[in-house]
């Protein structure tokens, strides 16, 4: 399976600050955005990945996180021009996924919880239709928002609806089949001009072919769009973190854990980024495995 991180975005909602820095590229904890996402597919399994942000912040991309062989991945770069919607990842995504499944991930979106490896490698690998991934929330308007009948069946899927008719958001978290590649290029723009991804899950939904999974409550969806909710995050990872002494979203340690780097790679790497606390964090977890 193939897999797709879109950064894009101007990151209105952030400014001054994203004027000139990438949002995805923002400290969360004490590594950047990025990482979280990029955790996710990783323990998905996921090692072929395409990484889509704007011609002005993949320059910086490419100096964080290379070719990614050094995580044992295969990273490469696409563009998005223009904010013209997150289904538009998969036109441009079209040669990378190659006629096979793939994941999508937003570059904003942090998961954490127990066992999201057995979730990710029980609904995503393997996917036949769309697989999607469904959290309550207070403020449902604010996301795609699924409506389930009573057997917990997926019956209908909406984009920001001013009324919403459940709590349960649709994560930015995505698997689908080839399809989807055809799906997205025959989308119309919606009323704001973009290519919704809202809409290509509805194409899922009306033929049959749509899952929903959802997180429960004993595990983290995270907000990053507005400072408010960035500084909760950063909180809620600190506050495991120092509590436990364990990382979320340690890319290394995940390689590690994945068996995609061995732990002399890893204590390289760790190494390599001198005497800041994670660095030494990395090459202790890289001493226990060898
Ligand atoms: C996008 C999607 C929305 C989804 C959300 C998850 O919204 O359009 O369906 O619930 O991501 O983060 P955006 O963040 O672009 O407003």
């Amino acid at each position: 399976m193939k897999g797709i991180i879109l950064a894009g975005g101007t990151g209105s909602r952030l400014f001054p600050t994203t004027l000139a820095v990438s949002k995805q590229l923002f400290p969360i904890g004490d590594k950047p955005m990025i990482y979280y996402p990029l955790s996710t597919l990783m323990l998905a399994g996921i090692t072929d990945i395409l990484v889509i942000t704007t011609p002005g912040d993949l320059p910086q991309y490419r100096r964080l996180l290379g070719d990614g062989s050094q995580l044992g991945l295969n990273l490469t770069y696409a563009v998005q021009p223009e904010p013209k919607g997150l289904a538009e990842a998969f036109i441009i995504g079209a040669d990378h996924i190659a006629g096979g499944p793939v994941a999508l991930v937003l570059g904003d979106n942090i998961f954490h919880g127990q066992r999201f490896y057995d979730l990710l490698q029980q609904h995503l690998t393997g996917v036949r239709g769309c697989v999607l991934f469904g959290y309550p929330v207070t403020d449902p308007g604010r996301y795609g928002v699924g409506e389930t009948d009573d057997e917990g069946r997926l019956v209908a899927l909406e984009e920001k609806p001013k009324h919403p008719r459940s709590n349960r958001a649709i994560t930015g978290l995505y698997g689908y089949d080839s399809d989807v590649v055809d799906i997205a290029k025959n989308l119309r723009p919606s009323a704001r001009g973009e290519l919704e991804i809202t809409d290509v899950n509805r194409t899922y939904l009306r033929s049959g072919r749509a899952e929903l999974v959802d997180l429960g409550r004993g595990f983290a969806w995270l907000d990053t769009g507005t400072p408010e909710s960035l500084l909760q995050a950063s909180l809620y990872v600190r506050t495991l973190e120092e509590r436990q002494g364990v990382r979320i979203a340690c890319v290394e340690e995940v390689a590690l854990r994945m068996g995609f780097i061995d732990a002399e790679s890893c204590y390289e790497l760790g190494r390599r980024l001198g005497s800041s606390d994670y660095g030494r964090y990395v090459m202790d977890i890289a001493k226990e495995f060898s």
